[in-house]
């Protein structure tokens, strides 16, 4: 029954074609640190399933997003998981896409074919960080409001352009209730949008170059 339904499925949908080229690749000899963009892209569905969760109960509002924060760390059932989960899950998703850069770096594996590859990578890193930067502002507590007073300040030194940068970030000269929605519109909507985008380019352009061989002595 169930080789029935696959059967009429795959002559629709040929979808046992798209599996063989995505698990049924051939590999060629690696080592363990081809695991560390699979490890980022763990970390990057954990950041996504407990975001989505922590919505439920976040309110982006200056009046409301501090005590929000900490009903759902001290009162909503296994809060503290999730939104521990989701805040070291950010910690490691910086460390673990800087260390995958770093091995696709020292192994070569960012020239010919895999340079746009590589910079699908770059925009993928700069939105990880974007991630972070936005997302500290969320729980709008001291630390939260000063490191974006002083982040934005920093893009404000840009020559030229610096004031407007600010103003676009802050929504005004200063801080406010207008800042906090920009921060959690881009954290929440644009930046999720644009990963999700460049996430897919990113593993199509994996499964059509295929992985990377590690670089050996020409006499070996
Ligand atoms: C959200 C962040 C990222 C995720 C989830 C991700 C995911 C992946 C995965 C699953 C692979 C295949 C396995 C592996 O080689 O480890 C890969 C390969 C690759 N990634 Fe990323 N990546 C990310 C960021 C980056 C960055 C920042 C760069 C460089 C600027 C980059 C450049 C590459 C390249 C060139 C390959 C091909 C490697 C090869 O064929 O050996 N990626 N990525």
């Amino acid at each position: 029954m169930t080789t029935r339904v696959s059967d009429w499925l795959d002559q629709r949908l040929g979808w046992r074609a798209v599996w063989s080229a995505l698990f049924l690749r051939k590999m060629p000899k690696t080592n363990w640190l081809y695991t560390l963009g699979s490890a980022t892209l763990f970390v990057a569905i954990n950041q996504i399933v407990t975001g989505i969760l922590l919505t439920i109960y976040y309110v982006p509002s200056p009046d409301q997003a501090y005590d929000s924060v900490q009903y759902i760390t001290t009162q909503v059932t296994a809060g503290w998981l999730i939104r521990g989960l989701h805040h070291w899950g950010a910690s490691a998703m910086v460390v673990l896409t800087v260390l995958h850069m770093l091995r696709v770096i020292v192994l070569g594996s960012y020239k010919y074919p895999r340079e746009v590859t590589w910079f699908t990578g770059i925009a993928l890193l700069l939105i990880v960080i974007g991630f972070g930067f936005t997302g500290y502002l969320l729980p709008w507590d001291q630390k939260a409001y000063w490191a974006t007073t002083v982040g934005t300040r920093i893009a404000e030194v840009t020559p030229l352009v610096g004031n407007w940068i600010l103003r676009i970030m802050r929504g005004g000269q200063e801080l406010s209730a207008v800042t906090l929605a920009r921060f959690f519109g881009a954290h929440v909507w644009f930046l999720p949008a644009t990963l999700l985008a460049l996430l897919g380019l990113h593993l199509f352009l994996i499964v059509r170059n295929g992985i990377s061989e590690v670089p050996t002595r020409e006499e070996e």
